[in-house]
């Protein structure tokens, strides 16, 4: 008789604690822009702390989700915390458009790990399933507030969008110590 949990606990386990770090970069994000930007733009400013509000609600969320499945949070939170301060700063040094290039890599990387984990959690833990869906909602319109006030076509700014994935899913791989690779390799294998 073994007290192992089973592959689908596991895998919501990590599910739990790789998006509760996230949402703690996230804060971390938007805490730093927030600073860096000194609200020197109006309406860019009050979209931020908006979203600040979204990004906190989604951390307790997961948090408050986590016991019952008998999950912990990352040990690494020290890592998204200051990669997401250094991301926040360093965007923001360029500005509104560096806090929207920002925004819309890192929003485009949340939502491909969010849209990849909905179907096994509808099957898995369909309460889950409801809370990510929720969130995934915010985090969409976040991309498109991001991605309908950028040129779209323009060579730097891709480029910058695509450094800036890059740095985030680094952040994610290193502080999960390449648990989202074959989170990501398992979450199919489940499908
Ligand atoms: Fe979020
Ligand atoms: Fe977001």
């Amino acid at each position: 008789m073994t007290n192992q949990p089973d592959e689908a606990t596991r895998l919501i386990r990590r599910i739990l604690r790789v998006n509760h770090a996230g949402e703690h970069g996230a804060v971390s994000i938007y805490q730093a822009q927030l600073r860096g930007l000194n609200k020197a733009d109006g309406e860019l400013g009050a979209w931020l702390n908006e979203t600040l509000d979204h990004e906190l609600r989604h951390r307790t969320a997961f948090q408050d989700a986590m016991p019952q499945r008998g999950a912990k949070p990352c040990r690494a939170l020290v890592i998204w915390k200051s990669g997401g301060s250094l991301l926040g700063w360093l965007s923001s040094a360029f500005g509104r458009v560096g806090v929207l290039v920002c925004t819309q890599a890192v929003e485009e990387t949340v939502h491909r790990h969010l849209l990849e984990q909905i179907s096994f959690l509808d099957r898995a833990d369909p309460e889950l399933a409801d809370i990510v869906r929720d969130i995934l909602k915010e985090e969409v319109d976040h991309l498109v507030y991001a991605r309908d006030r950028l040129p779209q076509r323009s060579l730097v700014l891709r480029m910058a969008r695509a450094l800036v994935s890059l740095a985030t899913e680094t952040l994610i791989a290193i502080s999960t110590r390449g648990d989202s690779f074959r989170l990501r390799h398992d979450l199919k294998d489940a499908a």
